[in-house]
């Protein structure tokens, strides 16, 4: 008896045996019941558990817990949900997913598994893609008789006009315009979508510092304009969920946000269900120069972590969760982007997300932050572009002098080389 369990152990593959998972899951908005759902899914088929560990909102200080864990050598998370500008930053610690990945990589957007492939090794599978969206009170434009606008200036410009005539009107706590203004990486994204929508960069390819320009000038003179006058004072403080909070609940015109803020806007208790749009963000102004709606890339991506004790198990649920059913499900349910384009072509993801057809363009060539670029030191400099920024915005300094000195620490930091 004791010798045929003996055997019956030696001969089974360690992967028939059960194991615990332990999977970082982020949790803006949906996310968390998503990754829980989709989890205990995977669970139930191998047999095997999974513990789901929620991170801070802030995509800066989820990095940093990251980052603590991994140099940690900690074996406490299998999984880890990456950011699309971390690859370069964690590589070093994560697992090369390719040998285990099958056909996978090739049902992808190629952009992604090129921003996950460091040095030769696929490092994270792409779970879900973000870009900037405006969103915008349909219901509210209607009854002025205005257009979605098309330009920043356009945007100022109804926001104010709609939160003016509304006040008067009685309804005292609405503001036009909502977006990410706290001093971390949400910052970043909107003011690389103000400056690029001018044609303006912060670091350009080839990793020359570019960002003190005539357009980044006149984007950051833009938004310190909107602080107290279309936007609360408290937007300095706001990551994505205080902005969704904010227009969901009635309270805002315009909101720059991602698609996820779209399902629970028009979910069954939102006081905005029916009554809001999605656009691209509006484009620097045409007859001033270079133009365009510019969305910045965002999105999310599972890796396996160098240190786990369950490399395979961890794989083959990576491989779950970034699969065509589970991305099907959580793009219908909660308006989280597939990272497949076959996905754009399905019925029901179209018919739960409309704009997903409508903004294509805009997913499929949104902005990329220099992230690969500046590889290992993306981090240092998004920090630096965040606070300059924020700097600006509340009127600590001025446009001027904080594009100066940004420009001065990011030249600082390439000195030799990124
Ligand atoms: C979203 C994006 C991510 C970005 C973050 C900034 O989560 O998907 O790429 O870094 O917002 O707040």
């Amino acid at each position: 008896m004791v010798l045929s369990s003996l055997l019956w152990l030696a001969l089974t593959p360690r992967w028939a045996m059960a194991v615990e998972i332990s999977i970082s899951c982020g949790a803006v908005g949906q996310e968390l019941q998503l990754c829980r759902e989709g989890a205990q899914a995977w669970a139930e088929r191998t047999g095997n558990s999974v513990r789901v560990v929620s991170t801070p909102n802030s995509a800066s200080e989820r990095l940093a817990l990251y980052q603590q864990l991994l140099a940690g050598g900690s074996t406490a998370i299998d999984i880890y949900q990456i950011d699309v500008v971390w690859p370069g930053i964690l590589a070093r610690n994560l697992v090369d997913l390719g040998p285990m990945a099958g056909n996978a990589p090739a049902e992808h957007f190629p952009a992604i598994i090129r921003n996950n492939t460091v040095d030769g090794r696929l490092v994270a599978l792409p779970f879900y893609t973000d870009a900037g969206v405006l969103f915008y009170r349909a219901d509210l434009l209607r009854k002025y008789g205005l257009p979605v606008p098309q330009t920043w200036d356009e945007m100022t410009r109804t926001a104010g006009r709609i939160q003016q005539a509304e006040r008067q009107a009685g309804n005292g706590g609405l503001w036009g315009y909502v977006f990410q203004g706290r001093a971390y990486e949400g910052l970043t994204v909107n003011a690389l979508e103000w400056i690029d929508s001018r044609g303006g960069a912060l670091v350009d390819a080839q990793g020359r510092v570019v960002v003190d320009s005539p357009a980044a000038r006149e984007a950051l003179s833009m938004a310190a304009g909107w602080i107290g006058s279309i936007a609360p004072p408290g937007v300095l403080n706001y990551s994505e969920e205080e902005a969704r909070g904010l227009f969901q609940s009635g309270h805002a015109v315009f909101m720059r946000n991602w698609p996820y803020a779209w399902a629970l806007a028009q979910g069954a208790d939102s006081p905005v269900r029916g009554k809001v749009g999605v656009a691209a963000l509006p484009s620097g102004d045409p007859a001033r120069g270079a133009a365009r709606h510019s969305g910045v890339l965002g999105g999310w991506n599972l890796a396996v972590s160098r240190h786990s004790r369950h490399v395979a198990e961890a794989a083959d649920l990576v491989r779950y969760l970034t699969g065509s059913d589970e991305q099907k499900r959580r793009a219908v349910k909660a308006a989280y982007n597939p990272t497949r384009p076959a996905l754009y072509q399905d019925a029901q993801v179209i018919a739960a997300n409309p704009f997903f057809r409508t903004l294509y363009p805009s997913f499929e060539s949104a902005v990329a932050r220099p992230s690969r670029v500046t590889g290992r030191k993306y981090n240092r400099v998004s920090s630096a572009v965040a606070n300059e920024v924020h700097g600006a915005l509340s009127g600590s300094s001025t446009p001027e002098a904080a594009l100066h000195e940004l420009s001065h620490e990011l030249r600082r930091m390439s000195r030799r080389g990124w």
